[in-house]
C-alpha cells in the first residue's frame, strides 16, 4: 500500500533520527518544517545538549538540576526505530496503543557519570546545580524563554522520581533491546573526548 507520512518538527533531534530510520521504507516522506532554510536536517545537537557534551569534553564535568532522580532514558535513535516500526507496521497494528518506551535502566545521574568515566577512561563528574545557573547558560545560546521554562519543569519533574521507571514497550514493539548508556557514549566519543580547559571540583 502507498503510504505517506507526515513529520512535523522536521529539523528537530528526533525528527531527523526517524527521517534517517524511514529511509527505504517505501512509505513516502512529507517533512514540514517553519524555516525552509533548515529543511535538510543536518543531526546537529540541540545547545541543551551542545552544552553538556562541551562540560564534559573541556571539564570532564556536567551540571544538571535534576538533583538524585533517576531516569530510564531513552537513546533518540531507539525513540526513531520505535516510531519507524510502528510507523512501517500495516495501519491497524498499533490503532489506538499508547506506549512508554524507555531505556534499559534507570539511572541516576551519578551513575550517569559513572558510566562516562568507565567508557571513557577518565572521571567525570555529575554537580547537581539550582535553576537559575542553568537557566542563564541557555539562555545565553539562545534558547527560547518558553523551552528554558518547560526544561526547568522536567528537571523538576525527574529530581522528584517522575522518570524513574522503564517498560518492556520497546522490546514488545520492536523485537529487541534498546541501547544502553554505554554504547551511546562510546558511539559518541568524538563529541566528549577530552579537550581540557580546566578541571571543575
Ligand atoms: N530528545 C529528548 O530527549 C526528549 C525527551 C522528552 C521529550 N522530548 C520532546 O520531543 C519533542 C522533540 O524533541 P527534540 O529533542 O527532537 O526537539 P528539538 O531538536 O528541539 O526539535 C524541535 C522541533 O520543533 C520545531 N519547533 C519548535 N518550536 C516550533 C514552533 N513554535 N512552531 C513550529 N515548529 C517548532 C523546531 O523547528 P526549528 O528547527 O525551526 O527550530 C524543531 O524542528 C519535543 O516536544 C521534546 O520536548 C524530547
Amino acid at each position: 500500500m502507498d503510504r505517506t507520512v507526515l513529520i512535523t518538527g522536521a529539523t528537530g533531534t528526533v525528527s531527523t533520527a526517524l527521517i534517517n530510520a524511514l529511509r527505504g521504507s517505501g512509505l513516502t516522506i512529507r517533512a514540514l518544517v517553519r524555516d525552509e532554510s533548515k529543511a535538510l536536517p543536518d543531526g546537529e545537537s540541540t545547545p541543551s545538549s551542545a552544552i553538556l557534551a562541551d562540560d564534559i569534553a573541556t571539564r570532564s564535568a556536567f551540571r544538571l538540576k535534576h538533583g538524585g532522580g533517576r531516569l530510564g532514558m531513552i537513546d533518540v535513535r531507539d525513540i526513531a526505530e520505535f516510531a519507524a516500526v510502528v510507523l512501517t507496521a500495516g495501519p491497524h497494528t498499533h490503532h489506538g496503543r499508547t506506549y512508554t518506551p524507555t531505556g534499559p535502566e534507570s539511572l541516576s545521574f551519578a551513575e550517569v557519570a559513572a558510566v562516562f568515566s568507565a567508557v571513557l577512561g577518565r572521571q567525570v563528574h555529575y554537580l547537581p546545580t539550582g535553576d537559575a545557573e542553568i537557566e542563564a547558560r541557555l539562555l545565553g545560546v539562545g534558547v527560547p524563554v518558553w523551552i528554558v521554562g518547560m526544561l526547568t519543569e522536567y528537571a523538576r519533574a525527574y529530581a522528584s522520581g517522575w522518570g524513574d521507571f522503564t517498560t518492556s514497550d520497546f522490546r514488545d514493539v520492536t523485537g529487541y533491546e534498546p541501547r544502553g548508556l554505554a554504547g551511546f557514549i562510546r558511539d559518541h566519543a568524538d563529541a566528549f573526548s577530552s579537550r581540557e580547559r580546566s578541571p571543575v571540583v
